[in-house]
């Protein structure tokens, strides 16, 4: 990935934008995969799990769409003023982020696919979209692929605080650009 260190001063419009409705999508993936489970059985959480699904593959084809234009489009370069450990720890950070806004709709697909109940994703109600071939139906893979989904839907809550409370920190406390970047209509720093 060594594409991913090459810099320029700001982030390309697609970026920003993909930046933000991947997160705004992630964000109500994680609040209805709670809800859905807690509900009762009815047509309603049929319908709930559809969109979960549904919602959950537009994330993964915009991820891998994101990914491609990360890999082939230069980053803003971090400040300088950061120290070489937190430089670091941002890029990691940020890779980690990739693989689980690719790995935890995979786990959730593998987890569908692999249940005994066989039952169809619908996409919006509209395109029935396949199981992964070769995932064969089995109640413990499905079990072990359930926990994996939780796991790394956990570990994106996690890196989540990670990574807002070092915005803020770049915004309030070193008073850096490194947040005006990412959102288009405030002001860059003078
Ligand atoms: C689930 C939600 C989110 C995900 C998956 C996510 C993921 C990412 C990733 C992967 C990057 C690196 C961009 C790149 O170089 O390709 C990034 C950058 C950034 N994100 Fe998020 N983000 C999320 C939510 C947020 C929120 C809520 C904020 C604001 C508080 C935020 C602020 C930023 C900022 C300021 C950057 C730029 C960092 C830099 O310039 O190095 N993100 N985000
Ligand atoms: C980034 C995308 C996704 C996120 C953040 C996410 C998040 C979650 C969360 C937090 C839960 C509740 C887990 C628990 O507490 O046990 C859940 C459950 C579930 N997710 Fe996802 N999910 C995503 C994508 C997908 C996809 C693409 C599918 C299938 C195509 C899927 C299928 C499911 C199913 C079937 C459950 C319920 C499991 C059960 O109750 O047996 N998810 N998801």
């Amino acid at each position: 990935m060594r594409e991913i260190m090459t810099t320029t001063s700001q982030y390309s419009r697609v970026a920003i934008w993909l930046h933000w409705l991947i997160a705004l999508l992630i964000m109500t993936q994680l609040l209805s995969g709670k809800i859905m489970q807690a509900m009762g059985p009815s047509s309603l959480k049929f319908e709930v799990y559809q969109y979960h699904k549904s919602f959950g593959i537009m994330i993964l084809l915009l991820s891998i769409l994101r990914l491609i234009w990360r890999l082939t489009h230069k980053a803003p370069a971090l400040p300088d003023t950061m120290k070489s450990w937190e430089k670091r720890l941002a890029r990691l950070s940020h890779k980690v982020f990739y693989a689980l806004m690719i790995g935890i709709p995979l786990s959730g697909w593998a987890m569908v696919s692999a249940s005994t109940f066989g039952i169809k994703t619908r996409l919006f109600k509209l395109i029935t979209w396949p199981h992964i071939p070769g995932v064969p139906q089995s109640e413990s893979l499905e079990g072990q692929l359930k926990q994996a989904h939780e796991i790394l839907a956990v570990l994106i809550v996690l890196l989540l605080a990670l990574h807002i409370g070092a915005a803020l920190k770049h915004h309030f406390k070193d008073k850096d650009d490194v947040l005006t970047r990412m959102i288009p209509r405030l002001k860059p720093r003078p």
